[in-house]
């Protein structure tokens, strides 16, 4: 029997191409598999097809937006996670989703393979073969790209030579990569670090320079997840695409970032969520009140922890599950409104509450009816200090300053 290899197939040039360029390669008989994560452009249809003609025996679309949303972008929601202080992880949460859907079709049709069309400097690799070794460790793995020398010159020549059903001839400097949490671009004119990025870079957001007027949004959270929009409810797909939609008119969410990848370069990326930004920067102010003050400092930590394992290809290792368990623990509480005003690329929240708030007005007030005993904390400040203090007395005895 042939051999089969499952392709991921985004219906690009790469990945068209790629479907032919395996095929004479290794002699094996390729099935197509395209996955939904909320990247919208062409219909999965069209690029099913394109599949069809480049030469793949099968082409299967997984629809995976709501899946995607519930299990990948609410984790991440939740962690607050933007790896090293700025970017989403758009493209991290992405691949975990994709790689199962990869399995399942490597499954259902009897293939032995995994490929993908991740070149070989960039953290998308490891992240996709990572995932296949730990869902699928009897499946072998293949990049063209990267394994079998399969070049953008090559390809555009491949693909004029045997007539394949792909445009060849538009040309876009950049890297793009996108999902409904965001979108990612990289290389081209931005390679440069000092070229600020032009307006043609920019899809989800609309530039923030020339605001319509401002958006005023109430998002409603139940354990830490999104449930309505001005009092409208939603599934976190929906909330998601609302608020791309309404952040991303205002510009919101625009970064533009030198990060480290995984396999030791820094590398230059302009990302845009608009919505993953203005869905975090609400849920943080909401854990503001009702996360308690310990667990919000250790949450911090894990959140960050958490980005980086995710950015690093370890969606499916126990540590990240063991700190989703944390991170989801905390959440018990986070529920509640928060009203965010949207404009010239900010999401500035000015109202919060909530039923399970630990925000006691009495407690905070400096207006009389303050049920808070200030003469508690002279004491409280004398033993706080007592350790530092004494230490001090010995540093001054001992080294006489
Ligand atoms: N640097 C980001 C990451 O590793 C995004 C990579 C996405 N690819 C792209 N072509 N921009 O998660």
């Amino acid at each position: 029997m042939t051999e089969r290899i499952v392709l991921a197939y985004s219906g690009g040039l790469d990945t068209s191409v790629a479907i032919g360029w395996i095929g004479e390669a290794t002699g094996a008989e390729v099935i197509a598999v395209a996955v939904d994560v909320g990247q919208g452009g062409e219909s999965l249809e069209t690029i099913r097809q394109r599949a069809l003609g480049c030469g793949a025996v099968e082409a299967y679309v997984a629809d995976a937006s709501d899946e995607f949303a519930n299990e990948y972008c609410m984790p991440a929601l939740k962690a607050n996670a933007l790896y090293q202080g700025h970017y989403p992880l758009v493209s991290a949460i992405s691949r975990p989703v994709i790689v199962k859907h990869l399995v399942k079709a490597a499954r259902e049709f009897g293939a032995t393979t995994v490929a993908h069309g991740c070149t070989g400097k960039g953290n998308d690799q490891v992240r996709f073969e990572v995932g296949i070794q730990t869902l699928g460790p009897d499946l072998k793995c293949i990049a063209p790209v990267r394994d079998l020398a399969l070049t953008r010159d090559k390809a555009i020549a491949f693909a004029e030579e045997k007539g394949l059903p792909i445009e060849t001839t538009k040309k876009n400097p950049y890297s793009i990569d996108q999902n409904v949490w965001g979108r990612a671009v990289e290389t081209g004119y931005l390679e440069d670090i000092w070229n600020a990025p032009t307006k043609d870079i920019y899809d989800y957001t609309a530039t923030p320079e020339f605001p319509p007027a401002p958006d005023e949004v109430t998002i409603s959270f139940e354990a830490g997840i999104p449930v309505a929009i001005d009092g409208v409810k939603v599934t976190p797909l929906q909330a998601i695409k609302e608020l791309n939609r309404r952040a991303g008119a205002q510009g919101v969410g625009r970064i533009d970032v030198v990060e480290d990848r995984l396999v030791g370069i820094k590398s230059r990326e302009i990302y845009e969520a608009p919505g993953a930004m203005a869905l975090i920067t609400a849920h943080k102010h909401l854990e503001d009140i009702t996360v308690e003050r310990e667990q919000a400092r250790f949450k911090a930590t894990v959140g960050q922890r958490w980005s980086e394992l995710v950015y690093d290809g370890q969606w499916f290792s126990p540590l990240k599950r063991s700190l989703d368990a944390f991170i989801e623990d905390t959440q018990r509480y986070v529920t509640g409104d928060i009203r965010m005003t949207l404009h010239g690329g900010q999401a500035v929240v000015n109202g919060r509450r909530s039923g399970t708030s630990l925000y006691d007005f009495d407690l905070a007030t400096y207006d009389t009816g303050d049920t808070f005993d200030q003469s508690m904390a002279r004491g409280f400040i004398e033993l706080w200090g007592m350790s530092a203090k004494v230490a001090s007395s010995r540093d001054i005895r001992v080294d006489g300053k």
